[in-house]
């Protein structure tokens, strides 16, 4: 019994890695897809016209869609954000309702 314990410790143990590789990256998805324009921390940039996104009213649901959809009474979000699948803009929803 307890040689079988050990070795799904150890399963279990090899396996985390892949289940945490799998999670999408919110943080590092927005750095590359949206910080250019809304700055690192979402905080916009006065100068350029871009809004701030930090302490954004929208839930992550309408984030999602926001960005799987696009806007089409928006200028640059009237479009889908190019390759951007649902997991990866949910991830994207939730970092940036955490932003402080
Ligand atoms: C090329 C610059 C640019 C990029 C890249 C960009 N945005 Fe935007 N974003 C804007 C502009 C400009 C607006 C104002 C609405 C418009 O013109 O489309 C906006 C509006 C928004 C809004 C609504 C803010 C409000 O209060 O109206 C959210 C939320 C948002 N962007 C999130 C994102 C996320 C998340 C990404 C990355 C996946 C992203 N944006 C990528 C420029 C950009």
């Amino acid at each position: 019994m307890k040689g079988i314990s050990i070795l799904i410790a150890i399963a279990l143990l090899a396996a985390a890695p892949i289940l945490l590789w799998a999670a999408e990256d919110g943080a590092a998805l927005y750095e590359s897809r949206c910080g250019m324009c809304h700055g690192a921390k979402g905080e916009g940039n006065k100068d350029a016209n871009m809004p701030a996104v930090k302490g954004t009213p929208m839930t992550v649901e309408q984030l999602v869609t926001y960005l799987t959809k696009g806007d089409k009474t928006k200028t640059i979000h009237a479009d889908p954000i190019s390759d951007l699948n649902e997991e990866q803009a949910k991830a994207i929803a939730e970092h940036i309702k955490k932003m402080k």
